[in-house]
Order: C-alpha cells, then structure tokens, then sequence
C-alpha cells in the first residue's frame, strides 16, 4: 500500500516534498516508511514503478524466491523477480548486499595488471548507498572524456526489511561494516547528504533494473563471439573503466550485458535473434556489478578539487 501521506496520483519525483526526501553519495530518494514492513528508498528511476517496488510485489513472504528465479552463476543472492502490482509488470534484479562481508577475490588474469597488492588488502564490498551512488556516477560519467559513456543497471529502490538478524547470521564483520558506515563522513559526493547509519543487524536489498541480454560468458559459450572478440572485452572494459575514474575488482566477462538489434523472441527457440549492437565496430555493453568498485586516484583528486571550488564560491 502507498502511504497515506502521497498524493493521488503520484507527484513527479522533482515535486516530492524534500520533507520525505534523503540525499547519500549525491543520490536523492523517497523515504517511505512502512510500519510493519520495513522501510523503503526509491531513487528518480524507481519512482515511476512505486507500485511494483513496495515490498509486497516483490519480498513479503518470500515472494521473490517463489516467483523469481536465481541467478545461479552468483555467489551472492541475488532474483530476477517479474513484480506485478496494479496492472503492471516491473522485471527486477534484486540483490542482498554483502556489505560488511569477507571478500572471495579473484581477479581476472586479463585485469591482473591493473590491480595491486593494495587494492586487494584494500577490498570490501561497499555499502548500499554507497554502491547505488557508485552506479550512478558510472552513468553520469562526469569525470574523464565526455564522449565516452559506460552504460548500468537502473538503480531502483533499496530496501530494509524489518527483521533483525543475530550479527553471524548476516556473515559481517564489525571492522568491515564500521568501514562503510564511516566513509559516508569522508565521501567527496557525500557533501551535505544525510547519514543513513547502516545497521548491523539488518538486511539490505537493492533493486536494479532487468537489462535485456546476456552477459558476455553465456555468448561467448553459445559460440554467439568470436573468442578475439570475447578476449579482447575484459582489457576494453578496463581502459574505458580507468578513463572514467574507476577500478572494478572483481571485473570479469560475467559483469558485461551484452544487446542485440532485435530483442524479439524468437518463437521456436525462445531465444532473442539478430546482431549484437556495436558502436565504431566494438561490442556495446552495459556493466552490472558495482559492489567492488572504487574510484581512481585522479578521479578521487579531481572530486575533491570540485569540492573545494565549490565550498569556495
Ligand atoms: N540487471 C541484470 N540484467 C541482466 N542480467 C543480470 C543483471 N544483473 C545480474 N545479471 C546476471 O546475473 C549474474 C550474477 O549477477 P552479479 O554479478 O550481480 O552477482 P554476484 O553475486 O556478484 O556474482 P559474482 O560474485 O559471481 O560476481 C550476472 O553474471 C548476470 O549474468
Ligand atoms: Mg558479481
């Protein structure tokens, strides 16, 4: 149910009152607090799908696992979930946040180069503000040449269960998880923003935006590339990655979405049909997994200087 409070029909985001606003890492959300249900956050993307974001299209009772299905190559937990609510389908990708949860690294050979001894002793998965503010910034792109543009996931709501865990139960580590509570103060974009205290005992779940396509290890194994081409996409996706300002740890074929032309099914075989979609002859990709992401030197630098100018003005 949408909260008493919002008007019918739902005001445009820009005309929220900033009264049940919050802004973390430079992204604003709705907050709409749900009693019984737990609370919700919903960005600018998610807002248009209320309806198929509130809990019960998606979470109570487990409905995720019941209707969804789980990507079973993840090492986290993570749902493709279809949520209907008021007449509408929303395809969602739903995820548990490992924040505060030892890492498993292991780095694609091809990316080996790029990422040191202390990059890795440095590694932890980011908190979910954090990473939805992370996804964002890919989008925007604001750093690095403005012609290059990385395509994401659409960061839709996160979400806080009621339900409150025994600290084993959730796999965390204090140090690990203080960390990420901490670096809301230091953060560059977090300037200004609320602090939303990440609590320990509890579950965070973000939800994305279904991508149509298939990431580029299924394509590659279904003989769809070429094994140049398949080769070639890691080191691409890390120079274009490092132009924009960032480092992904855990960069590997499984995070790239690949499209084609035509997403139409194809009635015999289910499956999608025609080329992939390329620009200047390279494949295009949406990237899809920002939770070891981490900003490079010169983007950090460059966040702070804006920084400063700002507070300067
Ligand atoms: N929005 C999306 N659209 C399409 N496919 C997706 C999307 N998000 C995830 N997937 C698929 O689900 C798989 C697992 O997602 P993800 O990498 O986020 O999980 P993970 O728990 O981080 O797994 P791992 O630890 O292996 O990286 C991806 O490799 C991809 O095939
Ligand atoms: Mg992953």
């Amino acid at each position: 149910m949408i909260p008493g409070w919002l008007a019918r029909p739902l005001p445009p985001f820009p005309h929220v009152s900033l009264l049940y606003k919050i802004r973390s890492f430079g992204l604003d959300y709705v907050v709409l607090h749900l009693g019984e249900e737990g609370t919700l956050y919903v960005t600018r993307h998610g807002w248009p799908l209320l309806e198929q974001l509130l809990p019960a299209a998606w979470y109570t009772d487990q409905k995720y696992a019941s209707i969804g299905r789980r990507m079973s190559v993840a090492t986290g937990t993570v749902y493709r979930v279809p949520a209907e609510a008021a007449g509408k389908t929303a395809d969602l990708l739903i995820k548990f946040s490992r924040v505060g949860q030892e890492v498993p690294i292991w780095i694609e050979p091809s990316a080996e180069a790029h990422i040191t001894q202390q990059d890795i002793a440095n590694a932890r998965f980011v908190g979910p503000f954090e990473e939805f503010g992370l996804c964002e910034e890919i989008r925007q792109g604001a750093f690095g040449p403005p012609q290059l543009h990385i395509r994401t996931k659409s960061p839709l709501a996160i979400y806080v269960p009621p339900r409150r865990y025994q600290p084993w139960q959730l796999g965390r580590q204090d140090s690990d998880f203080d960390m990420s509570n901490n670096t809301q103060a230091e953060d560059p974009t977090h300037l200004g923003g609320a602090a939303v205290h990440l609590d320990m005992d509890r579950d965070y779940v973000l939800v994305y935006g279904w991508l149509h396509g298939d990431d580029a290890q299924v394509c590659y194994s279904r003989g769809e590339i070429s094994r140049e081409e398949f080769e070639s996409l890691t080191p691409m996706v890390v120079a274009e990655l490092e132009a924009k300002g960032f480092l992904m740890l855990d960069v590997k074929p499984l995070h790239f979405i690949l499209r084609k032309r035509h997403q139409r099914r194809s009635s015999r075989t289910g499956e999608a049909d025609g080329d992939f979609l390329r620009r200047n002859g390279q494949l295009v990709y949406a990237l899809i997994d920002y939770e070891l992401v981490v900003r490079t030197q010169p983007h950090r630098r460059w966040l702070q200087e804006q920084l400063n100018a700002s507070l300067a003005d």
